[in-house]
């Protein structure tokens, strides 16, 4: 027996994007986007599915889970994340030009993908006057007056209803897999609900799936007052005790080792079942046993490297993006606890007036560090926050000035 456990074999993977070993709990999701996917397909209604949860929930393992799923059954996919900074139409437009030059490659929708593909020509060239970051080859000469108004919201509904007709004719679909919806910006958003809604009045089989922060439900109401009917929102959550503890052990049991039942408890408490947390606390546990099973003694020998990694790797990046000012706002959120809060209460902590902190509050909300779950209400997108922050600010200096 060898004295320490192989941490070469240790199977945990804490990281964005990171799929994790056992993809615990999300059965009912997946089932849910497959009929969803799979009505779209055969010219059924079905909604648009947008999951919203908070940071390191696990949207991006599970967006690109479905992904592979859908294309698993013969449907098209594109796979595109909405940075800061880029534009919606600048993301799809190679994404499109893929997905039909794949599709032009069917005998029975070759027609059909070749006017998709003019109409992304002048969709691109009308278009690149306003959003100057779009860069796509160009395979046809565009036709006059398809897609190419200079107009997002016009012209992206008639592209994406070309591109719809020529995944009708392949007798496929096309899913858009987008994730950070939460930074598309308002107009873009809107356009991209509006072309939805034209496709899906003409069961055209083309779709999104999207993910992002809890901010994308309002976001999407704002744009658009009808997104309600278009969308299904379901939250991924942390989670629940039995799926913790499943995504902890499985992992382990399939390398011959165990965990005591008080060591997977402590570790589902201290994680409360977040899916990252799960991951790091797995990691470190692991690195920390010598013998199999893996004990609390162990799981409590790793809390200070958890906790570390954690803070370098999940908290850090995003407090880094933070002005000082923003720092502070989220250090009296943290005296608070855990959220939400009123606006009000934290201003008062900060010893500021609530319209002085309006702007400051945008910009947080806009960087997706927090968000609002009520009118006037504050909360963190990051689970488990307000500790960090006051890791990351022991001292008293942020209540002055
Ligand atoms: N269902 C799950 N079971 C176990 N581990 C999971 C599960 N889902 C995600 N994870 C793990 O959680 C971590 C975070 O996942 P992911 O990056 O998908 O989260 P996210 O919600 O996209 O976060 P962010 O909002 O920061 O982008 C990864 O290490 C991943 O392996
Ligand atoms: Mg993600």
């Amino acid at each position: 027996m060898i004295d320490r456990m192989d941490p070469i074999r240790n199977p945990y993977s804490p990281g964005a994007g990171t799929p994790p070993p056992e993809l615990a709990g999300r059965d009912e999701l997946r089932e849910r986007v497959r009929i969803a996917i799979e009505r779209i397909k055969i010219g059924n209604p079905a909604k648009s599915v947008l999951m919203v949860g908070l940071r390191g929930v696990g949207k991006t393992v599970l967006l690109d889970q479905m992904r592979a799923d859908a294309e698993a059954s013969g449907v098209h996919t594109l796979r595109l994340e909405a940075p800061e900074g880029r534009s919606l139409p600048a993301l799809l437009a190679p994404q499109l030009r893929t997905a039909l030059l794949q599709l032009s490659r069917t005998e029975v929708a070759k027609e059909l993908a070749i006017r998709g593909l003019r109409a992304l020509a002048g969709f691109a060239q009308s278009l690149k006057v306003k959003y100057a970051d779009i860069e796509v080859g160009l395979d046809f000469e565009p036709e006059k007056g398809l897609a190419d108004n200079g107009d997002l919201e016009g012209d992206l509904a008639a592209l994406l209803e070309q591109v719809g007709r020529a995944a009708q004719g392949a007798r496929t679909a096309l899913v858009m897999f987008i994730d950070e919806l939460q930074y598309v910006p308002e107009e873009q958003f809107a356009a991209l609900i509006t072309a939805l809604h034209r496709c899906a009045q003409q069961r055209l089989p083309i779709t999104v799936v999207g993910a992002g922060l809890p901010q994308l439900v309002g976001r999407a109401g704002r744009a658009k007052s009808y997104a309600e009917r278009l969308f299904d929102y379901p939250l991924v959550g942390p989670l629940s005790p039995v799926d913790a503890a499943r995504a902890i052990t499985k992992p382990a049991q399939d390398l011959d080792v165990r965990f005591t039942a008080d060591a997977v408890d402590a570790i589902v408490s201290r994680t409360q079942g977040y899916p990252y947390f799960i991951q790091e606390w797995g990691k470190h546990a692991w690195d920390a046993a010598s013998r199999t099973p893996i004990t609390l003694t162990d799981v409590d020998r790793a809390s200070g490297m958890t906790v570390a990694a954690l803070d370098e790797s999940f908290f850090k990046v995003r407090f880094d993006r933070c002005t000082p000012l923003e720092k502070r706002y989220l250090r009296a959120m943290a005296e608070l606890g855990p959220g939400p809060h009123r606006s009000g209460d934290i201003a008062d902590m900060m010893g500021r007036k609530v319209n002085t902190l309006a702007p400051t509050r945008n910009q947080l909300i806009l960087k997706g560090m927090i968000w609002s779950p009520n009118h006037g209400d504050t909360a963190f997108t990051v689970p488990l926050f307000d500790q960090f922050m006051k890791r990351a600010m022991p001292g008293r200096e942020w209540q002055e000035g």
